[in-house]
């Protein structure tokens, strides 16, 4: 996802304060507990058992394998991790001799020893090629190192990875070419046809990874023409035989932009119609259209996310959802998207010393009500 994108595109409506309050307090009432409830607190992880679902979150191998609050964090909550960037192509091949993939073997490590899920993210996408392939990638050979790496890639951690997200954020009906698909040279060469040999690439390498395709903004009403391209492209991807099982859904989401349930749930089972499995792969909420006040950004983030994954879960095809972090103290929002009045986000269902906040609340109570699987 870009950093400006779409950001200030919908009009900020603005909420009488004591009426939100009075309407999110009925519904997060139940919600806050005291904090010496806590130690006993069904975990994201159980209630999304539960159902059936799958809760995860994001991680980095700094704090990770650093710091125990982060790392405790993780473990109680999370029954999936995938790596914020440590399998990432720029960071797992600086140089064309030789990969380095020292922190995602680790996280993978970590998870087979904590009996974790991983997620891999991700294989192709147009924003992480290191600086030596730019001439490649746009000359004759671009398509087949690209396909080579995520040959190499998935195959490195075949059988360690459940699912990867193959090929990342390749539709920008804004770019105005062919299909929708993103202006980048593998793309523009190949068209859709390159990237269903990127999925047949990856079966290859691991047969038995569940293979997706991740992209961003389907959410608000604004989005309709995304929404449109992308169901044009994952319709192609199956018409022309590609082996993708699900779709990411990231979910960076935007407090008081404009949410229609209605709009979403038809997108959700257009998906799902597809034949296509629906993950949340990277929710986070950016407060950066909200007044300074913590308490009342805390709680319309918090509403925001119930509102969203009310709506998600309710659709059979989704199969869980992973957030893009844990902890407030580190989101990249901070430095993607930062707040006009420098204040740090306050996006995650944890905050910076590891204390939920009503967001941990409104996932809990997400999956209490969502249907069970
Ligand atoms: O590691 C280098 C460091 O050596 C260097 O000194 C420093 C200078 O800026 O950069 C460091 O790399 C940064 C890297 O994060 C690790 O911190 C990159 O600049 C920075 O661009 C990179 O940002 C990541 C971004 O993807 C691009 O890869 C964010 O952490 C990560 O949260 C973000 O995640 C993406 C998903 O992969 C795809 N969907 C959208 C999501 C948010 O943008």
């Amino acid at each position: 996802m870009r950093n400006n994108d779409n950001i200030g595109h919908w009009p900020a409506r603005r909420i009488d304060r004591r009426t939100f309050l009075l309407a999110a307090g009925t519904a997060f009432a139940s919600a806050y507990v005291s904090r010496a409830d806590e130690p006993t607190e069904t975990s994201l992880r159980q209630r999304a058992e539960k159902k059936g679902l799958v809760f995860g979150t994001q991680v980095n191998a700094g704090p990770l394998f650093s710091l125990k609050p982060y790392q405790d964090a993780v473990l109680r909550d999370a029954s999936m991790i995938v790596p914020e960037n440590e399998m990432k192509w720029r960071p797992t091949q600086s140089t064309a001799l030789q990969s380095n993939y020292f922190n995602a073997d680790r996280i993978a490590k970590f998870a087979k020893d904590n009996k974790l899920l991983l997620r891999g993210h991700t294989a192709v996408w147009h924003q992480n090629p290191p600086a030596w392939t730019k001439d490649i990638i746009t000359g004759d050979d671009g398509q087949k190192l690209v396909l080579e790496h995520a040959s190499d890639l998935i195959k490195h951690f075949r059988e360690r990875v459940m699912e990867w997200d193959v090929v990342n954020e390749a539709i920008a009906p804004e770019d105005g070419m062919p299909d929708n698909l993103r202006n980048w040279a593998p793309y523009n060469k190949g068209g859709i046809d390159f990237i269903v040999d990127c999925f047949y690439a990856a079966r290859e390498a691991d047969p038995k990874a569940n293979l997706y395709y991740n992209d961003y903004s389907v959410y608000y009403q604004s989005q309709s023409h995304r929404r449109d391209a992308i169901l044009g492209f994952l319709e192609k991807l199956k018409t022309k035989g590609a082996p993708v099982d699900g779709f990411g859904i990231q979910s960076h989401l935007i407090a008081k932009a404009e949410f229609d349930e209605v709009i979403y749930r038809r997108f959700l089972s257009e998906v799902a119609d597809l034949g296509l499995k629906i993950r949340a792969t990277e929710l986070d909420v950016s407060d950066i259209r909200l007044e300074l006040d913590i308490k009342l950004r805390d709680t319309i983030v918090a509403a925001h996310t119930k509102q969203y994954l009310d709506v998600l879960f309710d659709e059979p095809a989704v199969v869980g959802l992973v957030t893009w972090g844990i902890t407030d103290r580190f989101s990249w929002l901070h430095q993607g998207w930062p707040r006009k009045d420098r204040l740090r986000q306050r996006c995650l269902p944890l905050d910076d010393n590891f204390a939920k906040k009503p967001m941990w609340y409104a996932i809990a109570n997400a999956f209490e009500h969502a249907p069970s699987r």
